[in-house]
């Protein structure tokens, strides 16, 4: 059956959509009234990255982000959306010991989070065991190759891979071991187009491409460099479609000066007393003090 456009959005839908379309859209989103933007919006897959470590918390990079902090950040998306799919990134260190504990930290982002999926860095051998112990405990999985950026310590810094043969084999065998694994859908990240293009022919699960050439099933972007949130560097792939800094800057010194030339509040954003009230409240007090000099 053909899809609606006010449908849920579910596994079997994004499968369905590697080969009938449209795209899928997906950004990441961290709280309640931005999740509820992008989901009236449209937005297919809302992914609620670590990315929120460098955008929203502070970190220099992903590694410091705890499951604690993305299941409290999880929670505020769910609870805002009615149609996307949600996916909780799984924070570095959550599924580094055991495929026990993995499947543990995973399964809080569904019980917890309310999220219908997890995402998980890397395709090692190792990480392919654990995607395997989480879809045989029932949950959805995505993958993620390309550059990885919790491996930040390993890579020194973030630039585009797969730009030479093995490297380029290397990400497009991942995602093949990711789909056998049992991921439903893979993030590829940061590597040039044609490799994007031919992981995308490889996989019969959707790709989702952020800095991976149009030839993805879908694209994602982190919300707050698209909508122009920071004023610095940023990669090569973002498109910024908004100057969010420019719009809150300009707001913020507005009410700075209607503060401090008095402009704000006027009568439009006061209450008052009924006059007779007002009266009644003079008498009682008795004669006015002297107003505090103005500044
Ligand atoms: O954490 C994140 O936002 C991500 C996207 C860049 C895919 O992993």
């Amino acid at each position: 059956m053909a899809e609606s456009p006010t449908d849920k959005i579910t596994i079997p839908v994004l499968l369905a959509r590697k080969t009938v379309g449209p795209r899928i859209v997906c950004l990441t989103a961290y709280d309640h009234p931005t999740a509820k933007i992008l989901d009236e919006s449209g937005v297919d897959l809302i992914l609620v990255g670590d990315s929120l470590g460098m955008v929203v918390l502070g970190y220099e990079n992903t590694v410091p982000v705890t499951m604690d902090e993305m299941i409290h950040h999880t929670r505020a998306v769910t609870r805002a959306v009615k149609r996307a799919l949600v996916v909780g990134d799984m924070p570095y260190f959550s599924f580094h010991l055991s495929a026990d504990e993995t499947v543990r930290n995973a399964s809080r982002f569904l019980k917890e989070g309310g999220a219908a999926a997890v995402k998980i860095e890397g395709a090692s051998k190792k990480r392919l065991k654990l995607v395997e112990a989480m879809v045989e405990a029932e949950i959805p999985v995505m993958g993620h190759v390309g550059l990885t950026p919790q491996s930040i310590h390993h890579l020194g810094r973030f630039r585009v891979r797969g730009t030479a043969v093995e490297g380029a084999l290397r990400i497009i065998e991942g995602a093949k071991d990711l789909e056998r694994a049992g991921a439903f859908a893979v993030v590829l990240e940061s590597v040039p187009n044609e490799v994007g293009a031919e992981v995308t022919d490889s996989v019969s699960i959707p790709t989702i491409g952020i800095g991976a050439g149009p030839a993805c099933d879908g694209q994602v972007l982190v919300l707050h460099d698209m909508l122009g949130f920071a004023a610095g560097y940023q990669p090569r792939f973002v498109r910024k479609y908004a100057d969010i800094h420019g719009v809150i800057s300009g707001a913020v010194q507005a009410y700075a000066a209607d503060v401090r030339d008095g402009r704000f509040p006027d009568d439009a954003t006061s209450y008052h007393l009924k006059p007779e009230v007002a009266v009644d409240l003079a008498s009682r007090q008795g004669p006015a003090p002297k107003r505090r000099a103005r500044r």
